[in-house]
């Protein structure tokens, strides 16, 4: 397996708008300990690279300026001390930066195998929303089978990735999203009731629905009024989860409900969590929905690929919202 020295990435010329994703060519970069080199097949874009591109969300320090939070490959080359994998294996893999090139390094606990039935351009947008989700919903959030669960940007690639997996761990599902099209796509991936935030009041739809009990857990991405409707439409002991503030972090709210309530408001960002605490995650990954993802319970929703040097017309797609589920680079083959 000879690896060049020089590859090609995408880089961020400048803080700015999608056409400042511009391909350079940079040394490959080599493995260090405990880390793998990937030989990238195909590239996960995500809501955060967007924030990156914009000068909104800065890799955490010692992480490459090349956007790229997760990746599908072949393994080419292994650090000191790695052990479980081998060159030539196929993985796919969560990176804090550099999935938008040729070769990427990944830390190899953040490694996984290509769950079987995917396509490795498929399996390049399940880690940084599987991770996300399992992380927030499952660990902080506590959910539980039999309990109700409420996804705000239902028809996201964290929306659709939430959907599927309280289903499968038996809860009632319910999804907001902003068309009558995005809802259907929330419905047929499992969610009992999908409210379409641009004609229902969701507060409303899920008193209704609950006989007025409220919801379990709430995985908001929303941020701004949403935090007080949503604690308006949660149950006694539930749990609030933030991910991230499309609409403004800054809100207004009324403590009251969340004392009478006991509720937990709580939530996490994944990129800066320590190395160990992604291992853990990817473990629990492996044994609880590498099993569902094998017998096709579950399944990454990929809308639309393009090549790895039209990240910018990727990025734009993005940014228009016009996708359902996930968005990929494909790097080779
Ligand atoms: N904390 C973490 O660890 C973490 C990790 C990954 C991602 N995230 C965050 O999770 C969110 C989803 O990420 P993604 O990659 O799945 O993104 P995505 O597919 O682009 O989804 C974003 C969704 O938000 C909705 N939306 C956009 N602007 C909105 C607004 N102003 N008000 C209400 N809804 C709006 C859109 O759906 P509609 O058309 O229905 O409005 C869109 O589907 C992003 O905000 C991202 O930054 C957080």
């Amino acid at each position: 397996m000879s690896v060049p020295e020089y590859m090609t990435a995408m880089e961020i010329a400048q803080p700015g708008g999608p056409e400042m994703l511009r391909p350079v060519l940079r040394p490959t970069p080599k493995p260090g300990p405990d880390e793998v080199l990937i030989e990238v097949t195909a590239a996960g874009i995500n809501r955060p690279d967007v924030l990156q591109r914009l000068g909104k969300y800065d890799p955490p320090p010692g992480t490459t300026d090349i956007p790229g939070l997760e990746v599908s490959g072949r393994i080419v080359a292994l650090g000191a001390g790695v052990s479980g994998w081998e060159k030539g294996d196929r993985v796919c893999a969560l990176l804090a930066g550099g999935g938008y090139a040729e070769y990427c390094v990944a830390p190899a606990s953040q490694c996984l195998p290509i769950p079987d039935g995917l396509k490795l351009v498929e399996a390049a947008v399940v880690p940084e929303t599987f991770f996300t989700v399992w992380s927030n919903v499952f660990d902080r959030g506590r959910l539980q089978s039999g309990e109700s669960f409420l996804v705000h940007g239902g028809s996201s690639g964290i929306g659709t990735t939430a959907i599927q997996l309280a289903k499968a761990f038996g809860a009632r599902v319910f999804a907001t999203a902003g068309s009558a099209e995005k809802c259907r796509a929330c419905t047929e991936l499992g969610a009992d009731r999908a409210i379409d935030y641009r004609e229902e009041d969701f507060v409303a739809v899920i008193k209704d629905m609950t006989d007025g009990k409220g919801v379990d857990v709430v995985l908001d991405m929303v941020g701004g009024d949403y935090i007080p409707r949503s604690i308006d439409c949660m149950a006694v002991e539930g749990r609030h989860v933030s991910i991230a503030f499309l609409q403004g972090g800054k809100v207004t709210v009324d403590f009251f409900p969340v004392m009478t309530k006991r509720l937990t408001l709580t939530g996490s960002t994944l990129r800066a969590r320590p190395i160990a605490d992604k291992a853990a995650i990817a473990g629990r990954l492996r044994e609880k929905v590498w099993p569902l993802l094998a017998a096709g319970r579950v399944r990454p929703v990929l809308h639309q690929s393009f090549p790895l040097t039209e990240a910018g017309a990727a990025h734009a797609l993005m940014e228009s919202s016009g996708h359902i589920g996930k968005i990929a680079l494909k790097v080779r083959g």
